[in-house]
């Protein structure tokens, strides 16, 4: 799919085997120029020089509409035009286990701070990042949100995470229908199981804190929980999901807006 000549704006995209450098990487084989942002800490030059085409990599925080606003000028003024968003950024937990204990409810209880968290990484960085990039779009784009399959269904451990991302399919509606008025789609993709350092934080907390992963390595626990969720039987890869924001973001999909797809091997099923 052609992205020659595109410009295409990624947040959470400063660590090379995460699923926002994943999907940057499908578009810049494509031919777009690729706008890596992520929060100070990332190794963003790293990664934007691992891009096989024109990249840069940006600090910013994709919650805070002042830094996104900036982020994009930088943008502009580099390539003189953004025609694809992915709202990637994102912060997977609170673990099960920071939350607070309940006898009567395991698990359902989750401490204010980080139910706030959760929300701010998780959606209020959709909101903002579109809410500051999108003006910058001129007459036709493509915003590509990225939630979870954990949007989909409940998530008995994680009432928080799953709250924030079923509000990111919510907002992709909203926005779909705001936006399109000046030609811009706004699509959502549902990631399921990805060996991201979301994953391998998590493994390590699991092993810390469950007797019966204890003896296992991280990334059989994960093994694991994909053969134990996944009809399909396999985890999924970065470019699983930046294959489908390709074709959100292409003219073969100028008729999709609003739609929320799973790419979970069948998790949410
Ligand atoms: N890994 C999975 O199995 C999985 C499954 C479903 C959904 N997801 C979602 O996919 C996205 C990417 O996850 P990942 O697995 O690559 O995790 P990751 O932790 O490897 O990457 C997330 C990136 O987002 C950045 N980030 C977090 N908050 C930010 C902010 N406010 N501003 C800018 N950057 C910020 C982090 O620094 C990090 O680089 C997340 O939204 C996550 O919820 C992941």
């Amino acid at each position: 799919m052609d992205m020659d000549g595109k410009v295409v704006l990624v947040t959470g995209a400063g660590f090379p085997n995460g699923i926002g450098a994943g999907i940057a990487h499908c578009f810049s084989k494509e031919g777009a120029a690729v706008v890596l942002v992520d929060l100070e800490g990332a190794p963003l030059d790293e990664t934007a020089a691992g891009m096989p085409g024109e990249a840069i990599g940006l600090t910013a925080d994709a919650a805070s509409q002042k830094a996104m606003t900036e982020a994009a000028n930088r943008a502009m003024e580099q390539y003189g035009h953004i025609d694809v968003l992915v709202n990637n950024a994102g912060v997977v937990g609170p673990d099960p286990m920071q939350e607070m204990p309940t006898e009567d409810i395991p698990g359902a209880t989750v401490a204010d701070q980080l139910w706030d968290k959760s929300l701010t990484a998780n959606l209020h960085t959709t909101y903002a990042s579109s809410i500051a990039v999108v003006p910058k779009m001129v007459d036709k784009g493509s915003v590509v949100n990225i939630a979870s399959v954990a949007a989909l269904g409940p998530q008995p451990g994680q009432p928080a995470y799953g709250a924030a991302k079923a509000g990111v399919v919510h907002l992709t509606k909203t926005h779909a229908i705001q936006f399109a008025p000046r030609r811009i789609r706004v699509n959502c993709i549902c990631p399921g199981l990805l060996w991201t350092r979301a994953w391998e934080m998590g493994t390590a907390n699991m092993k810390r804190n469950n007797p019966e992963y204890r003896d296992k390595a991280q990334r059989e626990i994960f093994e694991q929980i994909v053969a134990q969720t996944t009809p399909l039987g396999a985890e999924q890869t970065p470019e699983d999901i930046g294959h489908l924001a390709v074709f959100f973001s292409s003219d073969k999909a100028r008729m999709i807006t609003g739609a929320v797809v799973a790419v979970g091997g069948g998790m949410e099923l």
